[in-house]
C-alpha cells in the first residue's frame, strides 16, 4: 500500500508532531509512541545553518529544547535553528522541557533517521517543510528533502506538505509523491485552480476554515482533505462525516474517535 492507497480509507488519524502528548514533539521517542495509535505519523523538517535537514517544528529552540541554559549560545539569541550548525544542535537537549522534573533528555532526530525509522517499521508519513523564506534554506531544503528521500527508498510511504506552496510545485517536477498544500487564515482565491496550478494531491486546512460545502467541493474534484489540530472525538467525527479525510491530533488516537 503506498500513501494515497491509504487515503482511500476513511476517517484516519495522523499523530501531530508524533505523538507529542506521551513523548515531547518531532522526537523518535514521539514516533515509536506512534506506533499502532496513528494511521500515520505528522513530523517537521527544516535545515541547519549547514544544510542537515532536521525535525523540529518551531523557527526557533526555546521551546522545545535546553538551549537557553546553555551559556555558550547566548549571543545566538532568538536561537533561530537556521543560525545552528549540525554540531551544535546535536548538542542540546529535545526532551526535558516535556517530562516532569526535567527527568529524562532526548536527542536530536534527523531527517534521514525518521525516514528509515518509518520505513523500517512500515509506517506512513506526512511531512511537513517548514517556510524557510528569508533564510539561506529556502533555495536548499526542497533538493535536499528529496535527496533523503530517495537515500532512503521511502517514497511511497510519504505525503509532502508546506504552507510555502512553491515548494511543493518544485517537489512534482523532481518526484512521483503525493503533495498537500496547507493553509491557516484563508482559502486561495480560485481555490481548485490554484490547487490544480500547484500540482497538488490534496489540502490541508485549519479546523477553524473549515465549512461542508468546501469540503465537499474538494472532494469531489479528486482533492482529499485534512484538517489540523482536532483534539476533540466529537468534532473529528464530525469533519469525517462531511468528506474530511483525516485529522491531525495532539491527543487523539484510534482507539478514541
Ligand atoms: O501539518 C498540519 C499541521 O501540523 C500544521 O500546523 O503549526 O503544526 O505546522 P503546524
Amino acid at each position: 500500500m503506498n500513501f494515497l492507497e491509504l487515503l482511500s480509507k476513511p476517517a484516519l488519524i495522523a499523530a501531530h508532531r508524533g505523538a507529542n502528548s506521551l513523548s515531547p514533539e518531532n522526537t523518535l521517542s514521539a514516533l515509536k509512541k506512534s506506533i499502532g495509535r496513528a494511521d500515520f505519523i505528522e513530523i517537521d523538517t527544516q535545515l541547519s545553518r549547514d544544510s542537515v535537514a532536521i525535525i523540529m517544528h518551531d523557527d526557533t529552540l526555546l521551546r522545545t529544547t535546553n538551549v537557553s541554559k546553555i551559556e555558550a549560545f547566548n549571543s545566538k539569541k532568538p536561537y533561530r535553528v537556521s543560525d545552528f550548525t549540525f554540531d551544535e544542535l546535536k548538542s542540546l537537549d529535545y526532551g526535558s522541557w516535556f517530562y516532569k522534573n526535567n527527568a529524562k533528555t532526548e536527542p536530536l532526530l534527523t531527517l534521514h533517521d525518521a525516514l528509515m525509522f518509518i520505513k523500517e517499521n512500515n509506517l506512513f508519513l506526512n511531512l511537513e517543510i517548514k517556510d524557510m523564506s528569508g533564510a539561506f534554506g529556502d533555495e536548499e531544503v526542497v533538493d535536499t528533502v528529496i535527496k533523503e528521500i530517495n537515500d532512503t527508498e521511502c517514497s511511497d510511504r510519504i505525503l509532502i506538505s508546506s504552507f510555502r506552496h512553491e515548494y511543493l510545485k518544485m517537489i512534482k517536477t523532481k518526484l512521483h509523491i503525493p503533495t498537500a498544500a496547507l493553509v491557516e487564515d484563508s482559502h486561495p482565491k480560485e481555490l481548485l485552480s490554484y490547487l490544480r496550478e500547484l500540482g497538488v494531491d490534496g489540502y490541508c486546512l485549519n479546523d477553524e476554515l473549515v465549512d461542508k460545502k468546501s469540503v465537499e467541493m474538494l472532494r469531489e474534484a479528486g482533492f482529499f482533505v485534512g484538517v489540523y489540530t482536532v483534539n476533540s472525538a466529537a468534532r473529528s467525527r464530525e469533519l469525517f462525516e462531511i468528506g474530511v479525510n483525516f485529522i491531525f491530533s495532539d491527543s487523539l488516537y484510534k482507539d478514541k474517535v
